[in-house]
Protein backbone atom coordinates (compact mmCIF):
# COMPACT_ATOMS: atom_id res chain seq x y z
CA UNK A 1 0.00 0.00 0.00
CA UNK A 2 1.37 3.35 -0.75
CA UNK A 3 1.04 6.40 1.15
CA UNK A 4 -1.43 8.34 -1.66
CA UNK A 5 -3.41 4.97 -1.58
CA UNK A 6 -4.31 4.99 2.04
CA UNK A 7 -7.30 7.15 3.24
CA UNK A 8 -5.69 9.92 5.82
CA UNK A 9 -7.92 8.15 8.10
CA UNK A 10 -5.89 4.88 7.88
CA UNK A 11 -2.73 7.29 9.40
CA UNK A 12 -4.94 7.85 12.28
CA UNK A 13 -5.15 4.33 13.53
CA UNK A 14 -4.23 3.95 16.74
CA UNK A 15 -1.37 1.20 15.60
CA UNK A 16 0.23 3.56 13.84
CA UNK A 17 3.04 4.77 15.53
CA UNK A 18 2.82 7.92 16.30
CA UNK A 19 0.01 9.47 14.85
CA UNK A 20 -2.09 12.22 15.56
CA UNK A 21 -4.59 11.08 18.32
CA UNK A 22 -7.93 10.09 16.29
CA UNK A 23 -10.99 12.66 16.53
CA UNK A 24 -13.98 10.98 17.62
CA UNK A 25 -16.95 10.74 15.64
CA UNK A 26 -18.15 14.04 15.60
CA UNK A 27 -19.43 15.75 12.81
CA UNK A 28 -16.97 16.03 10.60
CA UNK A 29 -18.21 19.39 8.68
CA UNK A 30 -16.02 22.19 8.28
CA UNK A 31 -16.88 24.83 11.03
CA UNK A 32 -14.57 27.54 9.94
CA UNK A 33 -17.14 30.51 11.05
CA UNK A 34 -19.46 30.06 14.25
CA UNK A 35 -21.66 33.44 12.87
CA UNK A 36 -23.63 34.70 15.87
CA UNK A 37 -26.61 36.39 16.05
CA UNK A 38 -29.46 37.48 18.30
CA UNK A 39 -32.08 35.73 17.94
CA UNK A 40 -34.51 38.65 19.95
CA UNK A 41 -33.26 41.57 16.74
CA UNK A 42 -35.85 41.46 14.34
CA UNK A 43 -33.76 42.82 11.93
CA UNK A 44 -30.77 40.04 12.53
CA UNK A 45 -33.48 36.86 12.60
CA UNK A 46 -34.68 38.23 9.08
CA UNK A 47 -31.02 37.67 8.06
CA UNK A 48 -30.99 34.66 8.88
CA UNK A 49 -32.52 32.30 6.42
CA UNK A 50 -30.27 34.77 3.48
CA UNK A 51 -26.98 33.33 5.43
CA UNK A 52 -27.88 29.36 5.16
CA UNK A 53 -25.38 28.17 3.10
CA UNK A 54 -23.03 30.92 3.03
CA UNK A 55 -21.42 29.79 6.43
CA UNK A 56 -20.45 26.82 8.02
CA UNK A 57 -22.46 27.40 11.52
CA UNK A 58 -25.29 29.90 12.74
CA UNK A 59 -25.32 30.58 16.67
CA UNK A 60 -28.16 31.84 18.03
CA UNK A 61 -26.96 33.86 20.92
CA UNK A 62 -28.67 33.71 24.36
CA UNK A 63 -25.84 34.90 26.88
CA UNK A 64 -23.45 37.65 26.78
CA UNK A 65 -24.61 40.57 24.17
CA UNK A 66 -28.28 39.78 25.27
CA UNK A 67 -30.19 42.15 27.50
CA UNK A 68 -31.50 40.76 30.78
CA UNK A 69 -35.16 42.04 29.95
CA UNK A 70 -34.34 40.07 26.22
CA UNK A 71 -33.30 36.70 27.43
CA UNK A 72 -36.82 35.30 26.58
CA UNK A 73 -37.38 36.78 24.05
CA UNK A 74 -33.68 35.58 22.53
CA UNK A 75 -34.75 32.25 23.60
CA UNK A 76 -38.22 32.38 21.77
CA UNK A 77 -37.10 34.04 18.87
CA UNK A 78 -34.38 31.15 18.62
CA UNK A 79 -37.34 28.51 18.80
CA UNK A 80 -39.24 30.33 15.58
CA UNK A 81 -36.45 31.15 13.56
CA UNK A 82 -35.51 27.62 13.87
CA UNK A 83 -38.68 26.12 12.96
CA UNK A 84 -39.45 28.17 9.76
CA UNK A 85 -35.84 27.34 8.14
CA UNK A 86 -34.42 24.82 6.38
CA UNK A 87 -30.49 25.24 7.35
CA UNK A 88 -29.64 23.21 4.37
CA UNK A 89 -25.69 22.13 4.77
CA UNK A 90 -25.14 25.13 7.67
CA UNK A 91 -25.16 23.94 11.14
CA UNK A 92 -27.55 25.14 13.63
CA UNK A 93 -25.70 26.06 17.30
CA UNK A 94 -26.85 27.81 20.06
CA UNK A 95 -24.75 29.64 23.26
CA UNK A 96 -27.44 28.98 26.15
CA UNK A 97 -26.22 31.15 29.46
CA UNK A 98 -24.47 30.52 32.19
CA UNK A 99 -24.58 27.45 34.45
CA UNK A 100 -25.10 29.56 37.55
CA UNK A 101 -27.55 32.63 35.81
CA UNK A 102 -31.07 31.97 36.48
CA UNK A 103 -31.91 31.46 32.65
CA UNK A 104 -29.97 28.32 31.60
CA UNK A 105 -32.48 26.06 33.25
CA UNK A 106 -35.26 27.25 30.97
CA UNK A 107 -33.00 27.55 27.69
CA UNK A 108 -32.09 23.85 28.30
CA UNK A 109 -36.22 22.93 29.14
CA UNK A 110 -37.14 25.28 26.06
CA UNK A 111 -34.91 24.37 23.24
CA UNK A 112 -34.21 21.00 23.57
CA UNK A 113 -38.44 19.71 23.41
CA UNK A 114 -38.60 22.67 20.71
CA UNK A 115 -35.77 22.37 18.59
CA UNK A 116 -33.68 19.81 19.38
CA UNK A 117 -33.85 17.84 15.95
CA UNK A 118 -32.14 20.62 14.57
CA UNK A 119 -29.46 21.62 17.16
CA UNK A 120 -26.32 20.57 16.04
CA UNK A 121 -24.40 21.71 19.20
CA UNK A 122 -24.87 23.51 22.57
CA UNK A 123 -22.42 25.97 23.43
CA UNK A 124 -21.90 26.42 27.11
CA UNK A 125 -20.16 29.62 28.45
CA UNK A 126 -17.67 29.77 31.82
CA UNK A 127 -16.74 26.17 31.73
CA UNK A 128 -14.65 25.50 34.93
CA UNK A 129 -14.30 21.76 34.82
CA UNK A 130 -15.89 18.70 33.75
CA UNK A 131 -18.73 18.90 36.39
CA UNK A 132 -20.01 21.00 34.40
CA UNK A 133 -19.69 19.33 31.21
CA UNK A 134 -21.55 16.39 33.12
CA UNK A 135 -24.38 18.82 34.64
CA UNK A 136 -25.33 19.49 31.04
CA UNK A 137 -24.71 16.04 29.87
CA UNK A 138 -27.55 14.40 32.37
CA UNK A 139 -29.79 17.12 31.80
CA UNK A 140 -29.55 16.95 27.96
CA UNK A 141 -29.74 13.30 28.52
CA UNK A 142 -32.66 13.55 29.99
CA UNK A 143 -34.48 15.97 27.77
CA UNK A 144 -33.56 14.12 24.96
CA UNK A 145 -34.80 10.87 25.53
CA UNK A 146 -38.09 12.16 26.56
CA UNK A 147 -38.30 14.35 23.49
CA UNK A 148 -37.56 10.86 21.69
CA UNK A 149 -34.23 12.81 20.18
CA UNK A 150 -32.04 9.81 18.43
CA UNK A 151 -28.92 11.66 17.48
CA UNK A 152 -27.20 13.01 20.47
CA UNK A 153 -26.87 16.86 20.81
CA UNK A 154 -22.95 17.88 20.85
CA UNK A 155 -21.69 20.17 23.33
CA UNK A 156 -19.17 22.77 22.70
CA UNK A 157 -17.35 24.55 26.14
CA UNK A 158 -15.80 28.11 25.96
CA UNK A 159 -12.52 28.51 27.81
CA UNK A 160 -13.07 31.67 29.63
CA UNK A 161 -12.61 31.44 32.97
CA UNK A 162 -8.86 30.74 35.12
CA UNK A 163 -10.14 27.43 36.33
CA UNK A 164 -11.43 26.21 32.96
CA UNK A 165 -7.79 26.61 32.05
CA UNK A 166 -6.32 24.50 35.11
CA UNK A 167 -8.99 22.23 34.01
CA UNK A 168 -9.00 22.11 30.83
CA UNK A 169 -7.99 18.79 29.56
CA UNK A 170 -10.87 17.27 31.94
CA UNK A 171 -13.12 19.85 30.23
CA UNK A 172 -12.22 17.87 26.73
CA UNK A 173 -12.98 14.36 28.15
CA UNK A 174 -15.98 14.79 30.42
CA UNK A 175 -18.43 13.67 27.59
CA UNK A 176 -18.16 11.64 24.17
CA UNK A 177 -20.81 14.81 23.45
CA UNK A 178 -18.02 17.03 23.37
CA UNK A 179 -17.47 18.55 20.19
CA UNK A 180 -14.99 21.01 20.61
CA UNK A 181 -13.49 24.36 23.09
CA UNK A 182 -13.58 28.12 22.03
CA UNK A 183 -11.00 30.92 22.97
CA UNK A 184 -13.23 33.58 25.41
CA UNK A 185 -10.63 35.90 25.35
CA UNK A 186 -13.14 38.86 27.30
CA UNK A 187 -14.13 36.73 30.00
CA UNK A 188 -10.99 35.24 30.48
CA UNK A 189 -9.20 38.47 30.66
CA UNK A 190 -11.64 39.57 33.45
CA UNK A 191 -11.23 36.76 35.55
CA UNK A 192 -7.62 36.47 35.04
CA UNK A 193 -7.62 40.30 36.31
CA UNK A 194 -5.31 41.59 33.09
CA UNK A 195 -5.22 45.09 32.53
CA UNK A 196 -7.18 44.68 29.10
CA UNK A 197 -10.56 46.42 27.92
CA UNK A 198 -11.32 44.47 24.54
CA UNK A 199 -12.55 41.64 23.15
CA UNK A 200 -9.86 39.69 21.67
CA UNK A 201 -6.68 40.16 19.69
CA UNK A 202 -3.47 41.86 20.38
CA UNK A 203 -2.80 45.38 22.56
CA UNK A 204 -0.22 47.64 21.48
CA UNK A 205 0.87 47.61 25.33
CA UNK A 206 2.15 44.21 24.76
CA UNK A 207 4.66 44.40 22.78
CA UNK A 208 8.91 43.99 21.73
CA UNK A 209 11.31 46.57 20.49
CA UNK A 210 13.83 46.34 18.12
CA UNK A 211 17.07 46.34 19.28
CA UNK A 212 18.47 49.94 20.02
CA UNK A 213 20.84 51.79 17.74
CA UNK A 214 24.23 50.71 16.96
CA UNK A 215 26.98 52.89 18.72
CA UNK A 216 28.86 53.47 15.06
CA UNK A 217 25.94 55.09 13.78
CA UNK A 218 22.39 56.55 13.56
CA UNK A 219 21.14 54.14 10.68
CA UNK A 220 18.94 51.96 12.86
CA UNK A 221 17.50 54.94 14.76
CA UNK A 222 14.15 54.61 13.45
CA UNK A 223 14.28 50.65 13.34
CA UNK A 224 14.82 51.25 17.34
CA UNK A 225 11.61 52.85 17.53
CA UNK A 226 9.89 50.01 16.05
CA UNK A 227 7.45 48.11 18.08
CA UNK A 228 5.82 44.50 17.72
CA UNK A 229 2.54 43.50 19.55
CA UNK A 230 3.28 39.95 21.25
CA UNK A 231 0.30 37.55 21.21
CA UNK A 232 -1.39 37.77 24.56
CA UNK A 233 -3.36 34.74 23.87
CA UNK A 234 -0.69 32.22 22.44
CA UNK A 235 -0.50 30.46 26.08
CA UNK A 236 -4.06 29.41 26.05
CA UNK A 237 -5.00 28.41 22.42
CA UNK A 238 -1.94 26.30 22.88
CA UNK A 239 -3.13 24.59 25.73
CA UNK A 240 -6.69 24.36 23.87
CA UNK A 241 -5.21 22.83 21.29
CA UNK A 242 -3.22 20.16 22.78
CA UNK A 243 -6.36 19.45 25.32
CA UNK A 244 -8.61 19.28 22.27
CA UNK A 245 -5.92 16.98 20.44
CA UNK A 246 -5.52 14.51 23.26
CA UNK A 247 -9.16 14.16 23.13
CA UNK A 248 -9.87 14.08 19.66
CA UNK A 249 -12.30 17.41 19.36
CA UNK A 250 -12.06 21.11 18.02
CA UNK A 251 -10.30 23.60 19.06
CA UNK A 252 -11.29 27.41 17.83
CA UNK A 253 -10.69 31.07 18.19
CA UNK A 254 -13.06 33.07 19.71
CA UNK A 255 -14.70 36.42 19.04
CA UNK A 256 -12.44 39.64 17.55
CA UNK A 257 -14.08 42.20 19.25
CA UNK A 258 -12.63 45.57 16.71
CA UNK A 259 -15.22 45.00 13.81
CA UNK A 260 -13.19 47.61 11.78
CA UNK A 261 -9.57 45.99 12.73
CA UNK A 262 -10.09 43.64 9.42
CA UNK A 263 -5.75 43.03 9.05
CA UNK A 264 -5.38 42.32 13.19
CA UNK A 265 -8.35 40.36 13.05
CA UNK A 266 -7.10 38.09 10.19
CA UNK A 267 -3.83 38.04 12.10
CA UNK A 268 -5.50 36.54 15.29
CA UNK A 269 -7.34 34.29 13.37
CA UNK A 270 -4.12 33.39 11.07
CA UNK A 271 -2.14 32.69 13.69
CA UNK A 272 -4.87 30.38 15.62
CA UNK A 273 -4.91 27.87 12.52
CA UNK A 274 -1.30 27.71 12.29
CA UNK A 275 -1.58 26.42 15.55
CA UNK A 276 -4.37 24.26 15.43
CA UNK A 277 -7.57 25.75 15.74
CA UNK A 278 -10.38 24.78 12.80
CA UNK A 279 -12.17 27.97 13.03
CA UNK A 280 -13.34 30.74 15.09
CA UNK A 281 -16.40 33.15 15.64
CA UNK A 282 -17.55 36.09 13.34
CA UNK A 283 -19.37 38.79 14.80
CA UNK A 284 -19.99 40.53 11.86
CA UNK A 285 -20.75 39.24 8.10
CA UNK A 286 -17.31 40.35 7.05
CA UNK A 287 -15.45 38.48 9.39
CA UNK A 288 -17.13 35.23 7.88
CA UNK A 289 -14.99 36.03 4.59
CA UNK A 290 -11.88 36.40 6.49
CA UNK A 291 -12.43 32.97 8.72
CA UNK A 292 -13.62 31.18 5.79
CA UNK A 293 -10.28 32.08 3.96
CA UNK A 294 -7.87 31.79 6.51
CA UNK A 295 -9.46 28.77 7.98
CA UNK A 296 -9.14 26.95 4.53
CA UNK A 297 -5.97 25.35 4.11
CA UNK A 298 -4.60 27.50 0.81
CA UNK A 299 -3.83 25.71 -2.80
CA UNK A 300 0.29 25.99 -2.48
CA UNK A 301 -0.46 23.94 0.72
CA UNK A 302 -2.62 21.89 -0.04
CA UNK A 303 -0.66 21.17 -3.47
CA UNK A 304 2.83 20.67 -1.75
CA UNK A 305 1.36 18.37 0.47
CA UNK A 306 0.11 16.10 -2.35
CA UNK A 307 3.45 16.07 -3.45
CA UNK A 308 4.89 14.97 -0.40
CA UNK A 309 1.93 12.12 -0.15
CA UNK A 310 2.70 10.73 -3.49
CA UNK A 311 6.67 11.13 -2.90
CA UNK A 312 6.53 9.59 0.38
CA UNK A 313 5.41 6.10 -1.46
CA UNK A 314 4.69 3.50 1.31
CA UNK A 315 5.21 6.26 3.85
CA UNK A 316 8.22 5.45 5.95
CA UNK A 317 11.74 6.84 5.40
CA UNK A 318 12.85 9.72 3.82
CA UNK A 319 12.72 11.85 0.24
CA UNK A 320 14.39 15.41 -0.83
CA UNK A 321 11.82 17.47 -2.49
CA UNK A 322 12.97 21.16 -3.08
CA UNK A 323 15.74 20.80 -1.44
CA UNK A 324 13.85 20.06 1.97
CA UNK A 325 14.06 16.44 4.06
CA UNK A 326 10.75 14.83 3.96
CA UNK A 327 9.97 11.83 6.49
CA UNK A 328 7.07 10.17 8.11
CA UNK A 329 6.48 13.00 10.65
CA UNK A 330 6.51 15.65 7.90
CA UNK A 331 3.77 13.49 5.96
CA UNK A 332 1.72 13.23 9.06
CA UNK A 333 1.45 17.17 8.50
CA UNK A 334 1.00 16.68 5.06
CA UNK A 335 -2.23 13.95 5.84
CA UNK A 336 -3.73 16.47 8.17
CA UNK A 337 -3.61 19.26 5.46
CA UNK A 338 -5.28 16.99 2.74
CA UNK A 339 -7.58 15.67 5.56
CA UNK A 340 -8.85 19.24 5.95
CA UNK A 341 -9.12 19.97 2.19
CA UNK A 342 -11.34 16.97 1.58
CA UNK A 343 -13.93 17.55 4.48
CA UNK A 344 -14.07 21.20 3.42
CA UNK A 345 -14.26 19.97 -0.25
CA UNK A 346 -16.92 17.58 0.42
C1 LIG B 1 -16.56 35.27 24.92
O1 LIG B 1 -17.56 34.85 25.41
C2 LIG B 1 -15.57 36.00 25.64
O2 LIG B 1 -15.79 36.22 26.84
O3 LIG B 1 -14.57 36.38 25.03
MG1 LIG C 1 -17.66 35.28 27.49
Amino acid sequence: MTAASRSPKDFFRPLAVGAPTPLREIPARPSRAIHFFDPSNPKMAAKVPDMVGTVDVLLGNLEDAIKADNKEAAREGLVRIAQETDFGPTQLWTRINALDSPWVLDDLTTLVPAIGDKLDVIMVPKVQGAEDIHYVDRILAQLEAKAGLEKPILVHAILETARGVANVEEICGASPRMQGLSLGPADLAADRRMKTTRVGGGHPGYLVREDPPRLDGVANLEASRATYQQDLWHYTIARMVDACAMHGIYPYYGPFGDISDTTACEDQFRNAFLLGCVGTWSLHPKQIAIANRVFSPSVEDVAHARRVVAAMGDGTGAVMLDGKMEDDASLKQCLVMVELAEQLAA
